[in-house]
């Protein structure tokens, strides 16, 4: 099944007087339980292209389709929920909220859906146990390496069991040990639980464990391998 369709997606930022073109008649489709790489030189528009993905930000021209709804011409109330039911986002920064202990970092998609407490924590823990970090739930990101961060940001994505993870250069922050790990993990979830991954990379370790991998060069596809 056809879990993301993009139609002729173009992507331009107004930067004052001036436009970038950040993506250019872009047309991908990714299938349900894919593993793929968006990669390609830094300002080619892989953050760009996640982002319309992701629901984070609208094209400027073309469609897309997420599990055969035309989203790109939803309200700001109909994105928040997709994003909210359907999708989880790893970030090469983490992103975790700083005065938040791990356990409460994990539940905090599922609150915002309403979730009773103890239903939220219960599924937050068990993530948390997942990624092997049930004896840090109670440290706040500060505490925490890199590696858990992003085991903690892995856990927080997949707590509300989205269809597709979009990760953004999810190992870019990490030493080559901890990268493996958060490869492993990704690919597991991605067998195991049948989550689509969709993330950008410039790490080969990374791109060695894909199925698929698309190029991306000034704002175009240029290659799919
Ligand atoms: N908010 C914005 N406003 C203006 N221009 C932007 C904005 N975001 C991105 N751009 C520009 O759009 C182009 C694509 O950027 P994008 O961040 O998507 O590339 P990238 O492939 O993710 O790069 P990197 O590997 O450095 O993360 C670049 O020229 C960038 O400068
Ligand atoms: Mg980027």
């Amino acid at each position: 099944m056809v879990l993301v369709d993009m139609r002729n997606i173009s992507k331009v930022y107004q930067l004052g007087s001036t436009q970038v073109e950040a993506l250019r008649n872009v047309d991908l489709q990714i299938q349900t339980q894919e593993f793929v790489a968006i990669w390609g030189p830094s300002g080619s528009g892989k953050t760009s292209l996640l982002n319309l993905i992701g629901l984070i930000d609208a094209p400027t021209t073309g469609e897309i389709y997420l599990a055969n709804e035309r989203v790109d011409l939803l309200d700001d109330d109909e994105l928040a929920r997709r994003r909210n039911h359907k999708i989880g986002f790893v970030f090469q920064n983490f992103n975790l909220v700083p005065v938040l202990d791990a356990l409460e970092n994990i539940m905090l998609p599922l609150q915002i859906r309403g979730m009773r407490y103890s239903q939220a924590k219960d599924k937050a823990l068990s993530r948390l146990r997942e990624v092997g970090l049930e004896d840090h739930w109670n440290k706040r990101p500060d505490k925490m390496s890199g590696g858990q961060r992003q085991r903690v940001a892995i856990a927080r994505a997949l707590v509300g069991d989205p269809a597709l993870v979009i990760a953004d250069e999810p190992t870019a922050n990490l030493d080559s040990g901890n990268s493996r790990m958060i490869i492993d993990l990704m690919r597991e979830l991605n067998q195991r639980d049948h989550v689509t991954f969709i993330f950008s990379t410039h790490d080969p370790r990374l791109l060695d464990q894909v199925e698929r991998r698309i190029r991306l060069e000034d704002g175009r596809i240029s290659g799919m391998e």
